[in-house]
């Protein structure tokens, strides 16, 4: 069944535009830019919020009233919007930040970020979401997140989180940024 991305853009405007941005691109650094995203990812996510899987207090709440129709529909429409490209704000950390996301840290055996999300932050679709552009304090706490397994649970994503260090988590997030 195709998704129904007109009434995922009344979804989005009535009810997401206020964190999410209209477009998808959000403003507040705790609010995660959904433009762009491959729409299956952002399906997945939507379907962990409301099975409390992802146990995010605020996205529990908009996820609960949302059909499965609904939430193919609003992943469709912000899946098809266009990320406005940032720049990182802190660029003293763009050296580590660059050498983790390319290669990561062989000496405690963090994997390159890049073999999953793309040298660009594109992503792979279906599985590995993008990454570029999305806002620092964002990423910097879904590495968190991983890291306790409290909020959000994956094996992936928790054991190379479980193995960096603060100040990797936070150059890359910062790298990250500005891809
Ligand atoms: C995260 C969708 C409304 C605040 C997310 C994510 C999705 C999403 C898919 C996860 C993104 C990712 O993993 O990259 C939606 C949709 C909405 C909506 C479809 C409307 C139906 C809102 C509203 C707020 C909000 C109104 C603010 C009151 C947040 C926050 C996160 C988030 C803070 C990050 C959660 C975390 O730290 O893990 N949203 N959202 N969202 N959303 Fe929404
Ligand atoms: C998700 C960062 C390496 C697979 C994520 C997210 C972030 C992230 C921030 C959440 C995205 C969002 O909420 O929108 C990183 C960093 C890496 C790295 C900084 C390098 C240090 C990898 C590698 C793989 C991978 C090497 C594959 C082996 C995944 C998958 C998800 C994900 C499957 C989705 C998890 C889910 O469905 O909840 N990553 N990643 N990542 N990453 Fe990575």
């Amino acid at each position: 069944k195709t998704a129904d991305v007109a009434k995922g853009k009344q979804i989005a405007e009535q009810v997401c535009a206020a964190c999410h941005g209209a477009d998808g691109n959000s403003v507040a650094s705790a609010n995660p830019t959904l433009a762009g995203q491959h729409p299956a990812y952002l399906y997945a996510q939507l379907q962990a919020f409301k099975a409390g899987v992802r146990k995010n207090p605020i996205m529990m709440g908009m996820a609960a009233p949302l059909s499965e129709d609904d939430m193919r529909n609003v992943a469709a429409y912000f899946g098809s919007q266009s990320v406005k490209p940032r720049e990182a704000s802190d660029k003293s950390q763009m050296d580590l930040g660059r050498q983790i996301y390319r290669s990561g840290n062989p000496l405690t055996r963090v994997p390159a970020c890049m073999a999953c999300h793309g040298p660009a932050g594109k992503g792979i679709p279906v599985q590995f979401p993008r990454l570029g552009s999305q806002h620092a304090a964002y990423v910097l706490k879904q590495l968190n997140d991983f890291k306790a397994g409290t909020e959000r649970k994956n094996q992936t994503m928790a054991e190379i989180a479980s193995r960096m260090s603060d100040a990797e988590m936070k150059a890359v997030a910062e790298y990250i940024s500005g891809l």
